[in-house]
């Protein structure tokens, strides 16, 4: 990476593939040097860290806001020092007319990231309208990939053209969002998950979001990411500063799946993230909704220790008058009507059958109809003058407000302490769009970052309990929860089906071992299809594997097929969960994914069919990415009682296994098997010594 630090913000020239060593500015500057061409300005303002509309830059600036009376709208920055320490260049800047400071550090491990403070300097408010990091993309790069989602159906991939002009992705949502992840990759056109030169984008930030790209008329391209900040959120006073969410880059040049494992050596450098192996869970959601009785769950967790689960976790219905969606949100205290003799029986029965006990909250929201909003209407965010706007019949507490967030830590720390509760699955059910505080302003910001500190103090508190983002399924995954929790609840659909496309959109930014993959009961509760148990081992087994399944009424042969897919999921998830996730390019009806051990020892691939498809046989797979020089050892991964499909005859390799080199899997690949829609089969890669 080549940054220049004379520019104000700094400007980071190029990023990318490593250009060796005794390199030197100038002569980057001098060959990239651009022509000042008829009709713009007399320089070519530089695509910096923070670009500046008073220094000609005509994109989108970087930093907005304004003095009262409209003053200080278009700052230009000068360099006032910078210094680098380990991996890290942090630079300061100054106008001294506008009366702002700017700092920008950028540091360079698993990821580019990049953040920037801007303070008030001057005696007077400055009202500010959004400051987001700028990164430039090679001009190469002329075909964009961005994701939409909606609950259920969340991380679906949109590819499109990039010739000219700009796409702007926006979250006002109050949490990361179903519908517009703060993601986005720019690759050469064509680019697919092994070819091509690719960047890619992320907002690290739980709350509104922007995200845009655009090509300049000049040919310039970059990507500009940070919060979106509403009318009036920040305000800085005198001597104030605000600090944008961190912006993460990633770049390869060997295509998408390269390019994403640097977001997911990012997640696992993170401190705090788990080095156990992820405990199988048990989740009572689909089980029993809100029909909580002591004996059954007992039941239920007697059948989930036998299957080999490790882990139980109670969803929600547990606490206040929660007996359906509608009430008891905010009362968390253990129902009494349900519960008579409290929680202790039921969780030191879960641990007596050798499992951790977890537990289902939802700390940010109340219900109207709770004890806790009819002693504390004005803990809520309503816009006073204004009917509240209502989702799931809830409201979102303030966490701005001093005595609402006091309340809640102090509960949620009481249950913990009380309880032996290992793990704690956080839901967020409604987007929060309301103004905070007593003054009605708007107040996201105040709220993510009170989110953020009251999940820091209760693990500070609590610090061998594990946490789970979950926000309506996937609504809340991104790299700065991904601090504050080992786990996220990828989609509220177990069907098999949706969750192969989910989760492969979901690898583009997380590693496996945070991704929550349950096998759900044979018939979908989200969208009605009906799969075989082998389909969703299948497809839950490459994440961090749950059940959320009535597991008490199985039969004999499901039990049994189910005990062993379980105990397959551990035998392998060493090696699932802290390999590189690859991904193959297949004809659309197929998905093809799996793990490579980082040293290329050996490999566990899933080629599923998802659809009828033209050809009658899938096109031979190529799995590029292994030791080509080395021979490799290809076996049919068996999973109890699958089904994949019919023919006459099927590849002799499944049944006999086969040696190929690492060449060979990459340029001819291996013939899959006819499969049926919805299944799919796996196969192990093992390199044999030489
Ligand atoms: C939404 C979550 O995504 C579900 O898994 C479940 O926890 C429900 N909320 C409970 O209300």
């Amino acid at each position: 990476m080549i940054v220049d630090v004379s520019t104000g913000a700094p400007t980071v020239v190029y990023w990318g593939r490593s250009l060796g060593p005794d390199l030197d500015l100038a002569s980057i500057d001098a060959a990239l040097d651009r022509p000042i061409v008829h009709g713009t300005f007399d320089v070519v303002a530089p695509i910096t860290v923070v670009p500046e509309h008073g220094s000609g830059f005509v994109g989108r600036p970087g930093l907005t806001g304004r003095r009262g009376g409209g003053r200080a709208w278009a700052p230009r920055f000068s360099t006032t020092s910078h210094v680098v320490v380990g991996n890290r260049l942090v630079v300061d800047a100054a106008d001294t007319v506008a009366g702002l400071a700017l700092q920008t550090t950028i540091s360079l491990t698993e990821t580019l990231r990049v953040a920037v403070e801007v303070t008030n300097t001057a005696d007077r408010r400055y009202s500010l309208d959004g400051l987001t990091v700028t990164l430039p993309i090679a001009q190469q790069a002329a075909e964009l990939l961005t994701f939409e989602g909606r609950w259920s159906r969340e991380s679906h991939p949109i590819r499109r053209d990039w010739q000219q002009g700009e796409l702007l992705v926006e979250n006002r949502r109050g949490r990361t969002s179903h519908e517009a992840p703060p993601l986005v990759f720019a690759g050469e056109p064509g680019f697919d998950e092994w070819d091509g030169e690719v960047y890619g984008v992320h907002v690290a930030w739980s709350g509104n979001h922007t995200l845009f790209a655009e090509r300049l008329p000049d040919g310039r391209r970059y990507v500009q990411g940070g919060e979106l900040l509403h009318p009036g959120e920040v305000v800085l006073e005198p001597g104030e500063s605000y600090r944008t969410p961190d912006v993460l880059g990633v770049h390869s040049s060997e295509g998408l799946t390269p390019t994403t494992w640097q977001f997911h050596e990012s997640v696992r450098a993170l401190d705090g993230h788990p080095e156990r192996p992820r405990p199988v869970l048990l989740n009572t959601w689909e089980a029993v909704y809100f029909d909580h009785e002591t004996e059954k769950l007992k039941a239920l967790a007697d059948a989930a220790a036998e299957l080999g689960i490790e882990r139980f976790v109670l969803d929600d219905g547990w606490f206040g008058s929660r007996r359906d969606d509608t009430k008891g949100l905010g009362d968390w205290w253990v129902s009494e009507n349900v519960y008579p003799d409290g929680l202790t029986p039921l969780i030191s029965h879960v641990t007596g059958l050798g499992m951790e006990f977890g537990i289902w909250v939802e700390p940010e929201m109340v219900n109207p109809d709770s004890d806790v909003f009819r002693a504390h209407p004005d803990w809520a965010l309503i816009s006073s003058g204004y009917e509240p706007v209502l989702g799931r019949q809830q409201l979102v507490l303030d966490l701005g407000n001093p005595a609402a967030f006091a309340f809640i830590e102090e509960h949620l720390d009481a249950l913990l302490r009380d309880h032996d509760i290992a793990y704690v699955k956080w839901d967020m059910n409604r987007d929060h769009i309301q103004g905070s505080g007593s003054d009605g302003a708007a107040g996201t910001h105040a709220q993510t970052v009170a989110l953020y500190r009251l999940l820091d103090e209760l693990r500070a508190k609590h610090p061998t309990v594990e946490f789970e983002s979950c926000a309506s399924g996937g609504a809340r995954i991104d790299h700065e929860i991904l601090r504050r929790t080992e786990r996220v609840w990828t989609s509220d659909c177990n069907d098999a089906l949706e969750r192969q496309t989910i989760q492969r959109g979901a690898s583009m930014l997380i590693p496996p071992e945070v991704m929550g993959a349950h096998i759900g009961p044979t018939r979908s509760h989200t969208t009605g299809r009906t799969h075989s148990l082998s389909f969703r081992a299948a497809t839950a087994l490459f994440g961090h594997l749950g059940v959320e399944w009535n597991v008490t009424d199985l039969g004999d042969k499901d039990r049994a097929a189910l005990r062993a897919v379980i105990a397959m999921h551990k035998e392998h998830r060493a090696l699932l969960h802290t390999g590189d996730t690859v991904r193959f390019a297949t004809d659309p009806a197929f998905n093809a994914h799996g793990v490579y051990a980082r040293d290329r020892s050996e490999g566990i691939i899933s080629f599923a069919q998802l659809t009828t498809a033209p050809s009658q046989t899938p096109p031979p797979l190529r799995m590029p990415g292994l030791d080509l020089d080395a021979r490799y050892r290809v076996e049919h991964l068996q999973i109890p009682y699958e089904r994949w499909g019919s023919a006459r005859t099927q590849p002799a390799w499944l049944a006999e296994g086969i040696t190929l080199s690492g060449r060979q899997l990459a340029f001819h690949g291996i013939q899959p098997p006819t499969l049926h829609p919805e299944s799919a089969v796996l196969f192990t890669l093992t390199r044999l010594d030489s």
